[in-house]
């Protein structure tokens, strides 16, 4: 604002007398609106905002040196707290995305009327206004850490623990969490969580040109645990138009947006798994203790060792009970991991919260298997890494893959 509290404005136009037209339209505004200089062309109009700094930049679209969009999306990239309304004769639907996506806060179709000019720029100075204070009052920019449940077998618990673990988070930590059903051919968090589901991944992908990270909040469904639900397609066919660039972009949109994003994917390396991976800064891996699951653990672990995933892996041991002949340290020794966490067998508590669509975290706390979760989750926010598995003496048994 000016010192004398009015609306700091710029305009940008190649034709001169659009500017004065511009000016002579705001004459009757003059005691809250005051344009504070203009430029004749993109380039010039950029320096000019970083010099002038203004509320409000009326932009032109089509101008020889730099095009509106541009201009815009320099303006708002390096400035922004400035609010750009563009002025277009296209009133293509299309392109009036495209100059939201490029920041824009408004937009004018020309020719505009006195009035309509004043009030999208109070409309636009009022917006800017209030993102500036959200943010201020957020206080700080949210970093938003990925986590991805994976194997290299299905059928461990990586759904079961991915819910819980969302949720876990979600209650005990008071951030904002994600979580990502990436399992798109037979993803089964919707279920597990028992919600009503109106849009899907598909939903979003099929959208992704159009949409920035607010509207992306519109194709989540809220638990009401307070996670953010990303569900896998309703079908099995649709998880085809879904690659590993649509993935990317999506984390893209969250960031930001989530203090966790919690992924749950297929127990496969597939391109939008490892996409998932590349992301993440931590990766849970799970395995229970019957042979066919370690063996595949050990074979996963090498993989993303030679993927250079090691530093962010952390082995989760799910199902856990001795009883079946396999004791802990035979099972790390094995597969070359501590165990970071260990979740008890409970088929009892777990299968009866995913018949229900309660997560164990909510409905049956003082078991020993939410314990478990929910202290993995204390552990992610509060970033220790040690393993918390007391080892017991039992029967040493070799075995080798
Ligand atoms: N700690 C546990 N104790 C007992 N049963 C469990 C436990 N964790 C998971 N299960 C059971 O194991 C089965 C598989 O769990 P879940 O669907 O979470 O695994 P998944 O790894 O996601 O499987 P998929 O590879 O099919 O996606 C379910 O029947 C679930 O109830
Ligand atoms: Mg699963």
């Amino acid at each position: 604002m000016t010192e004398n509290g009015k609306i700091k404005v710029v305009i940008i136009d190649d034709c001169i007398d659009t500017i004065r037209h511009i000016k002579a339209l705001l004459e009757f505004s003059e005691k809250t609106i005051q344009v504070v200089g203009a430029a004749y062309g993109g380039k010039e109009g950029v320096k000019l905002c970083q010099k002038l700094k203004p509320d409000i930049v009326l932009m032109d679209v089509n101008m020889p040196d730099m095009d509106g969009l541009t201009a815009t999306n320099l303006i708002t990239s390096s400035l922004p707290d400035v609010g750009v309304i563009i002025m277009s004769v296209q009133s293509e639907k299309e392109y009036l995305k495209k100059a939201m996506l490029a920041g824009a806060r408004e937009y004018l179709i020309k020719p505009f009327s006195s009035d309509e000019l004043v009030s999208s720029i109070t409309n636009a100075f009022e917006v800017q206004n209030r993102r500036k204070h959200s943010l201020k009052s957020a206080d700080q920019v949210i970093q938003t850490k990925v986590i991805t449940v994976f194997s290299t077998k299905g059928g461990v618990g990586k759904t079961t623990i991915a819910t819980n673990l969302a949720v876990a988070l979600a209650r005990n930590t008071r951030k904002k969490v994600c979580l990502l059903d990436l399992d798109l051919q037979f993803g089964d968090v919707a279920v597990m969580m028992n919600l009503i589901v109106k849009n899907t991944i598909y939903d979003l992908v099929r959208d992704i040109n159009n949409i920035d990270s607010d509207l992306a909040n519109d194709y989540l469904t809220m638990h009401f645990s307070g996670v953010s639900v990303l569900p896998a397609p309703l079908k099995p066919e649709y998880a085809e138009y879904i690659d590993n660039r649509h993935v990317e972009r999506i984390l893209a949109l969250l960031n930001g947006n989530f203090h966790y994003v919690i992924v749950d994917v297929p127990a496969a390396f597939q391109d939008i798994v490892l996409t998932a991976l590349d992301s993440s800064e931590k990766i849970l891996v799970v395995s229970t203790l019957d042979l066919p699951a370690i063996k595949n653990i050990k074979v996963g672990l090498n993989i993303m060792e030679n993927l250079r995933y090691k530093d962010k892996i952390s082995l989760i041991l799910n199902k856990a009970n001795e009883q079946y002949g396999v004791n802990y340290s035979e099972f790390e020794e094995t597969v070359g991991y501590p165990i970071w966490e260990s979740i008890p067998e409970d088929s009892s508590t777990v299968i009866t919260s995913a018949n229900k669509g309660i997560p164990f975290v909510m409905s049956r706390v003082d078991t020993r298997v939410a314990r478990a979760v929910m202290r993995m989750a204390d552990r992610l926010h509060s970033g220790s890494e040690s393993p918390a598995v007391e080892k017991k003496a039992a029967v040493w048994k070799v075995f080798h893959f």
